[in-house]
């Protein structure tokens, strides 16, 4: 499948929502809880994310799991944090299967336990044909692991003679960023009160509305979700254009 065509305006709901799911360890502290009680509860915020995006129409939702900085945490959280994702595929599954939604899984997948990996691989093949909800997670991604490994794949197609180097462009990149088969980000959420990328979508970022909240994500409940969109209807995408001309379009 290739990427949908780039929408400059897809009328006041975004098309693609990307997240930064931050303040899980935070929610947890404040109620003298540890840490792994904020992930948990960030899956029943994941889970009513999804329902919205699909009573809103909105087609695309990628959400930042697990960075490839995430390993330098104690190794007990990460050890829980894997868990969890494990547990909460294989536990999910069938529902996401059941509501047609596409669930895809984007990061560098080598370096997880088994377990994971063959949750992975089956929730691909189970839903590899839905059209509802595109799904995507991204666990052990990173934002610049993403672009040197397109930068890989384009020297060794160059290199086998497959396409001249004339012929290096923005599209080509993007088809060999895990991302290809989504359209760009609209509109990137980042709970928890850090005004930051963290390398995330490096690349696709770069022409996303973004919004900060100090919410944490635990409490990033559907009226937080509904304030968020609300923003982003409020918005004027110019893509460099002036105001004038944005508006003579509209
Ligand atoms: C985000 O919450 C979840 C992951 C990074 C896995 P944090 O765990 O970063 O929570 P804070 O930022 O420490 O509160
Ligand atoms: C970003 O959160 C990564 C995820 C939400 C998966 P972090 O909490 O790891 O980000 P930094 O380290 O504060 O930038
Ligand atoms: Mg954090």
């Amino acid at each position: 499948m290739s990427a949908p065509d780039p929408v400059e305006n897809y009328g006041n709901t975004p098309r693609h929502i990307a997240v930064i799911m931050d303040g899980n360890g935070r929610w947890a502290k404040q109620r003298g809880l540890p840490r792994v009680a904020g992930h948990r509860q960030g899956v029943e915020i994941i889970k009513s994310m999804v329902q919205t995006c699909g009573q809103r129409g909105i087609p695309y939702l990628t959400l930042f799991a697990f960075s490839r900085e995430n390993w330098k945490r104690p190794s007990t959280e990460v050890t829980l944090l894997l868990e969890l994702l494990a547990s909460t595929l294989e536990n999910e599954l069938l529902g996401l299967h059941e509501h047609r939604i596409r669930l895809r899984i984007i990061g560098d997948l080598s370096r997880f336990p088994q377990r994971l990996q063959q949750a992975i691989t089956d929730a691909d093949e189970l839903t590899r044909n839905n059209k509802a909800l595109n799904l995507t997670i991204a666990i052990n991604y990173g934002g610049k692991w993403d672009l040197l490994e397109a930068c890989k794949s384009i020297v060794e197609l160059v290199e086998q003679g497959e396409i001249p180097s004339a012929s290096i462009t923005p599209e080509l990149i993007e088809s060999q960023l895990c991302t290809h088969e989504l359209p760009e980000p609209d509109f990137f959420i980042r709970t928890g009160g850090e005004q930051r990328i963290s390398n995330f979508l490096l690349w696709q970022l770069a022409y996303t509305e973004l919004y900060f909240t100090h919410i944490y994500w635990p409490d990033f409940n559907q009226a937080c979700f509904d304030k968020a969109l609300q923003t982003f209807a409020n918005r004027q995408r110019r893509f460099g254009k002036t105001s004038a001309q944005i508006k003579q379009l509209e």
